[in-house]
């Protein structure tokens, strides 16, 4: 079915493949904290599916569990549970060899892919994820932790040996930070969070992870893991409202590192609530408006194909998606009439549609913002010019393609986040080149075209402005052993398999004069092997 047609509504439960169904609401009322998975028994907060169904004649939302609503005092209960965990650095888990903790990651992922088929049902139904971006989502996020688990052994072997500088014998190693608190965003509420979580882990640190508000069921299978896996109190997870939870939790001045991934407005807020802001070590992916430049030259087919891509997989709800496309005047009227051609062939659907693209949208009220968006580009002179472009039907919308989007209009600026294109057209380069210095945003850019010369004038400045620029290639965050990372409004540090490993630790070192009695004492220690952190053995 075309992507104007559909229809977000489940009409009988046998329409649904049976392995996808859910029967019967998942009311979670457990959360792990200290080693246990304890019973919450106050207020739930309900979890609506973007996905529909008619009761009594009216379209609503279905309800399919819900998640508790914990109090400050339980997460302060979540962060006594990591700091006894930690001990200041004593405990058993920051204490234990790298290969040990190794181990206990490995059992983690092993038993993590047993639920595939459980989190993969629930990102279609909570966050209304197509079936293969849900699968290769989970199936991403598995491989990452086998990536990362390479990543620590190469890093182990190099400081596994000594350095020995104007007289000076010493062992450097990455040691960890102490409690980090790790928050995902809805889009990629798996992946992301386990991005920072699973890193930090395995260095050593302790962890409390908050899921995104859209996209907390789908962690619910894996908390039995999570405690079997690895020592009491090393993960927590609290869930609830922001202010309630989170900020005690900064107020406490005890989390050593925020791993944060959503708005720079909440990112502000939780920094600012910790009362030794300098003690507090960020690990931020915020908010992007990645611009694609369609050069006169461009292959139009090519950049028409890979700027849908970017600016519409996941109904463009990804941080990295292309949300502003620049033009140039020569082939504008061409590109449009291309990319239309290619957006009305996306198909939308339920998640679970065999080649749906486009599906319904999580965010409350999401489908009205959009269209208050297109209605102010509208009111400024632009217009929808694709056929059923921003047509909503409930949680859905239709691709919109707005043009001619200009300075001054809401879509110029703002992160639509959503299936809403907008295309600028330009005559001279220096107006998108501009529009790159000056927006607030610096995660990406997207060239598109043919001239070397010119590709390589713009490259230049560009790395400067972003922190990748693509060539003839939507924006994108991986491989994941690509940084990650932005300037500006966008991001505060860098991730990637082996970054992340860095930016959860800090380098730590034993040092000393290299006098025959030191070189005496380092080799009983290392020969007896009775330190963890001064010895040379390594994985191999
Ligand atoms: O939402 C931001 C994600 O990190 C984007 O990842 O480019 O692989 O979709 P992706």
């Amino acid at each position: 079915m075309k992507g104007k047609m559909f229809t977000p509504v489940v009409n009988a439960i046998d329409t649904i493949p049976e392995k996808y169904r859910i029967t019967a609401p998942l009311d979670q009322q457990e959360y792990l904290c200290d080693g246990t998975i304890k019973t919450w028994t106050g207020p739930q907060q309900d979890v609506l599916s973007p996905l529909c169904h008619t009761v009594d004649g009216s379209v609503q939302q279905i309800r399919i569990g819900s998640y508790p609503l914990l109090t400050e005092e339980q997460a302060l209960e979540t962060l006594d549970s990591a700091c006894q965990a930690y001990d200041h650095g004593r405990g058993m888990w920051p204490t234990m060899s790298v290969e040990d903790r190794i181990k206990h990651v490995e059992t983690f992922a092993y038993r993590m892919q047993e639920k595939r088929d459980d989190v993969v049902k629930l990102l279609m139904w909570e966050i209304g994820k197509s079936l293969p971006d849900a699968e290769k989502e989970f199936d991403r996020t598995v491989a990452y932790i086998g990536d990362t688990i390479d990543a620590l052994k190469d890093l182990d072997r190099i400081s596994s040996r000594f350095v020995i500088e104007q007289d000076v014998i010493g062992q450097i190693r990455r040691a960890p930070l102490g409690i980090v608190l790790c928050m995902g965003p809805f889009n990629y509420p798996l992946n992301e969070t386990f991005t920072t979580l699973i890193p930090a882990l395995i260095m050593g640190n302790a962890v409390i992870f908050k899921p995104p508000k859209l996209g907390v069921l789908l962690h619910r299978p894996l908390l039995e893991a999570f405690r079997d896996s690895f020592p009491k109190g090393v993960v927590n997870t609290v869930y609830g409202e922001g202010q309630e939870v989170i900020g005690p939790l900064m107020k406490s001045g005890k989390i050593d590192v925020l791993a944060f991934i959503g708005s720079s407005r909440v990112a502000d807020i939780l920094k600012q609530q910790h009362p030794k802001p300098h003690r507090l070590r960020c690990v931020l992916g915020l908010g992007a408006k990645n611009a694609g430049i369609v050069l006169k030259d461009a292959d139009l087919d090519h950049a028409v194909k890979e700027s849908a891509l970017g600016a519409l997989s996941y109904n463009g709800q990804r941080c990295t998606a292309l949300k502003i496309l620049f033009v140039h005047e020569q082939i504008v009227d061409q590109f449009i009439a291309k990319f239309n051609d290619t957006v009305g062939k996306l198909i939308g659907g339920m998640p679970w549609d065999t080649g749906a693209q486009i599906t319904p949208l999580p965010e409350p009220n999401k489908t009205k913002y959009l269209q208050e968006l297109i209605d102010d580009a509208c009111t400024k002179g632009a217009s929808l010019v694709n056929e059923n472009g921003g047509a909503v039907n409930h949680t859905y919308m239709s691709p919109a393609v707005v043009y001619p989007v200009e300075p001054g209009m809401r879509l110029y600026s703002e992160e639509q986040f959503g299936p809403v294109v907008p295309i600028v057209k330009f005559t001279d380069i220096d107006e998108p080149m501009n529009y790159v210095t000056h927006s607030d945003y610096g995660q990406q850019v997207s060239l598109f075209g043919n001239d070397a010369e010119l590709i390589a004038d713009l490259i230049d400045p560009l790395v400067n402005q972003v922190c990748r620029v693509n060539i003839n290639s939507q924006c994108q965050r991986g491989p994941d052993t690509f940084p990650f990372t932005g300037r500006k409004d966008s991001a505060e540090g860098t991730l990637s398999v082996s970054d992340a490993l860095r930016v959860f630790t800090i380098r730590t070192l034993v040092a000393a004069k290299e006098t025959e009695a030191n070189r005496r004492i380092i080799k009983s220690i290392v020969t007896k092997r009775r330190s963890r952190f001064l010895s040379t053995d390594f994985i191999l």
